[in-house]
């Protein structure tokens, strides 16, 4: 499965003669199914052209930092938040010291200090200024800072000499970055997940619904799939197809959510319900469709099974997560939540916000546990699915790893 599928990337382009491999890299990531984004340092401008690169990533190239119409089109904080990874290739010796320093004199400079992507460079350079103390420092520093590098490799340089320098081939780089999002944290791990709205008939015609977009639901499916999980996506009606690697069931009530969540439930490590299931459903349905007769229409209604609090009862329970829309007291109404349904994690997001939560491309969560919270700041709902799960993936290790140290030292 490709990790580049859907991904939205940024390659930066600094100036060296390695330039040219840009292009190639340019079209397999898009071949593997991401976005790209191209932004040029001026020193890369004088090696290929940035219509070259416009015309293999099919987007406007970003080369200035104060530039009245890429801005227009997508400003330069923008790009940052919008990008899921930034990969410098290839990386000159300069752009490396620049990035080490923090410098934002330039536009793909301060993107890589604005953003909260990951950031991978791939070095190329003359094998003198790649082993030279003040670079090999740099890179040392970069690393400290969690920056992938990527090569560079060994061999024939342009410059005419021979040794390590070259910029790693455009295979072997797109293979490092697919394994970047693959943590292979949740890896062994059955994972249940429930997204999206239901639907509670009111004849054969009508329904109760709500906004829910189901877009969280999915983006947490597909993080936990990259995690390496095996994950089974139980949706309620949505517009989405079904993330690469996730095995989905569609229902359409919280009654018929219900009885598919409790039928895989058994032998799952871990449940996340992410889904706007309704409070309540249509008491009874009618079976035809209802006429217009009477001015007023009651309509009775009774509370639906809570999915959540149910798995959360169970002897032999996942580590069970869920989520909390509010619209006002986030920080007391997920507490409580948390506790009145007995959860591991409790996820909470305001709604009712323009921009973000229902049916909005980000969010911003508060997560709760027994004892702690974070807050995971506003980002696209795909990014902050993987910091979710990074975060549930660590919970739910450190549960595991304290009982089986107190199962020892009860034995
Ligand atoms: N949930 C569920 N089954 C239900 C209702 C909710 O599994 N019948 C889950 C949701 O998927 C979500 C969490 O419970 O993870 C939300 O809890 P809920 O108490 O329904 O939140 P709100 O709808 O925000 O509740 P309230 O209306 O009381 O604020």
């Amino acid at each position: 499965m490709s990790y580049l599928s859907g991904k939205n990337i940024v390659l930066g382009i600094t100036g060296s003669i390695a330039a040219y491999k840009s292009a190639e890299l340019v079209r397999e990531l898009r071949e593997a199914g991401a976005e790209v984004r191209v932004v040029m340092t001026e020193a890369a401008t004088s090696f290929i052209t940035p219509l070259t690169m416009q015309a293999l990533s099919g987007k406007p190239v970003h080369t200035r930092l104060v530039d009245d119409e890429a801005e227009a089109v997508m400003g330069h904080i923008q790009l940052a938040r919008w990008a899921d990874l930034i990969v410098v290739a290839p990386a000159s010796a300069d752009f490396l010291a620049r990035l080490v320093q923090g410098r934002a004199n330039d536009l793909l400079a301060a993107l890589c200090l604005a953003t909260s992507a990951p950031l991978a460079v791939v070095p190329a350079m003359n094998t003198g200024m790649w082993e030279h103390p003040a670079t090999q420092d740099n890179v040392a520093r970069l690393r400290q800072r969690g920056v992938r590098l990527l090569g560079p490799a060994e061999g024939d340089l342009a410059c005419g000499e021979y040794g390590t320098g070259r910029m790693l081939e455009t295979g072997l780089v797109l293979q490092q970055l697919g394994d970047s999002f693959d943590t292979g944290q949740l890896s062994g791990c059955r994972v249940v997940v429930t997204a999206g709205p239901t639907r509670e008939p009111i004849d054969p015609v009508r329904y109760i619904s709500n906004r829910s977009s189901g877009k969280m639901g999915y983006a947490v499916a597909q993080a936990a799939a990259e995690a390496g999980a095996d994950v089974l996506l139980i949706s309620g009606p949505v517009a989405l197809t079904a993330p690469q690697g996730v095995k989905r069931i569609l229902v359409e009530s919280a009654g018929d959510m219900q009885e598919a969540v409790m039928a895989d439930i058994d032998g799952c490590d871990l449940f996340v319900a992410a889904a706007a299931v309704a409070d309540y459903t249509i008491d009874r349905p009618a079976v035809q469709k209802l006429k217009k007769r009477a001015r007023d229409l009651q309509i009775a209604l009774k509370r639906t099974p809570d999915i959540l609090a149910g798995v959360a009862a169970l002897p032999d329970r996942p580590f069970t997560v869920g989520f909390a829309a509010e619209t006002e007291d986030l920080e007391v109404n997920a507490r409580k939540k948390r506790l009145s349904k007995s959860l591991d994690l409790v996820a909470a997001n305001l709604v009712g916000q323009p921009g973000t939560g229902f049916d909005a491309d980000e969010n911003r969560l508060h997560v709760f546990w027994e004892g702690g919270s974070r807050l995971l700041p506003t980002a696209p709902k795909q990014r902050l699915a993987r910091e979710l799960v990074r975060l549930i993936a660590d919970h739910y290790h450190n549960r595991r790893n304290a009982r089986e140290t107190h199962a020892k030292d009860s034995a």
